[in-house]
């Protein structure tokens, strides 16, 4: 069985790695990792490759950036006659991104079958360019790994036969797992004993530079209670550099340069609380049992409230006050750790894969 995975951007890089070395071990099973080149960068990829294990693409389509509409159709025009020459029995496709819808699209067209890992997640919200990609690549998929219960529900609601829907848990904490004691033993001496991390990267927030302006003033105030870290996104530091805001950090909001996976997985299981717009640190977050204030309206991960450790508080300056003050005064749930999310998703889907 030759199946063909495709990952482009940065969070793609830990839902892949755990599935590619559990099918690694399968009799029979021969791979091709496809990188579409969405992110580029070596700190948005190649240092992911190396710390996941993650074997060398076979091909990269180089894409780079652009307009959605330009992205998805460079990758899918690259994509085409990869599939067409490689002939796989199957392709994954991992997210939300714009690599995993234009992949998608393709595989469809060419009647070859698709399995989306992490599939039925939905915010409900369209503004999203993430939530167009999940109903498209859910629509067009065979086979659809599911997290969490609520992603089953919302396939069964929109009509998915439920024979090809298979709740296996989360990829993503597979990596968390098998990465935490290396993230645990990573100390850096100039960590504050007690600091809030944020990241910020969704266009709906960096790119209205008002908001963001008041959101780093927002921070510089959290910032005289607690120290605050901020590794910046590529589109964030493009959006600060151009409104100047940049050199805007003083001495309360440390901006740093985007962290490598384990980096980042040591400042999580340290901080006091985490403050973001991402849809994986608020399901990291719940695992770890770390505070979490998501900084959107809406959340396609709706487990990491009911179960874990998030609260949504909005674009609201007053809110992500009152949460980090809330956590500050010992005011926060516990939470607890979501079903399946035990570090055997990707071995759920090697083992379903292979069944057959
Ligand atoms: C993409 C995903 C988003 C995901 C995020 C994680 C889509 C629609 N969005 O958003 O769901 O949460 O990745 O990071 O697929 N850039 C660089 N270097 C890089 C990559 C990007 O400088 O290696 C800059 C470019 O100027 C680019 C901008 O960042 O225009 C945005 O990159 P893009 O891939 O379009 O979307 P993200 O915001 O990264």
């Amino acid at each position: 069985m030759h199946i063909l995975h495709v990952v482009g951007a940065r969070p793609n890089f830990m839902k892949a790695a755990p599935v590619l070395r559990a099918l690694s071990s399968r009799a029979g099973v021969r791979q091709t990792l496809v990188h579409s080149g969405q992110h580029y960068d070596a700190n948005m990829s190649d240092v992911f490759f190396e710390e996941l294990g993650i074997p060398a693409p076979d091909v990269n389509l180089e894409v780079g950036s652009g307009s959605h509409a330009q992205q998805t159709a460079q990758i899918m025009a690259r994509f085409e006659p990869v599939v067409l020459e490689r002939k796989p029995d199957l392709v994954l496709v991992y997210g939300d991104v714009n690599s995993t819808v234009a992949a998608a699209l393709v595989c469809a067209k060419l009647l070859v079958r698709i399995g989306h890992v992490e599939a039925g997640l939905r915010s409900f919200d369209y503004t999203m360019p993430e939530e167009i990609n999940r109903i498209v690549t859910d629509r067009l998929s065979d086979l659809l790994f599911t997290p969490s219960t609520d992603g089953s529900e919302n396939l069964i609601r929109e009509g998915v036969d439920r024979a090809r829907i298979h709740f296996v848990g989360n990829v993503m904490i597979d990596t968390l797992v098998r990465m935490l004691p290396a993230a645990q033993q990573r100390f850096s001496e100039d960590l504050p004993e007690h600091y809030a991390l944020v990241t910020l990267h969704r266009p709906s927030n960096v790119d209205d530079l008002e908001w963001l302006s008041g959101m780093l003033h927002t921070l510089a105030d959290i910032g005289q209670g607690i120290a605050v870290l901020f590794p910046v996104h590529p589109r964030t530091r493009q959006r600060l550099a151009h409104a100047g805001l940049d050199r805007l950090d003083g001495n309360t909001v440390r901006l740093m340069e985007p962290l490598p996976y384990i980096d980042f997985l040591a400042l999580q299981t340290r901080a006091t609380i985490v403050i973001t717009d991402s849809g994986g640190i608020q399901e990291e977050t719940t695992f770890l049992g770390i505070p979490c204030l998501t900084v959107r309206e809406n959340t396609e991960r709706p487990i990491t409230i009911s179960v874990g450790t998030n609260c949504l508080v909005g674009r609201n300056p007053e809110r992500i006050r009152a949460g980090v003050a809330d956590v500050l005064a010992g005011k926060w749930r516990k939470g607890s750790v979501p079903d399946l999310w035990d570090g055997h998703a990707a071995e759920r889907i090697a083992a379903i894969l292979t069944s057959d």
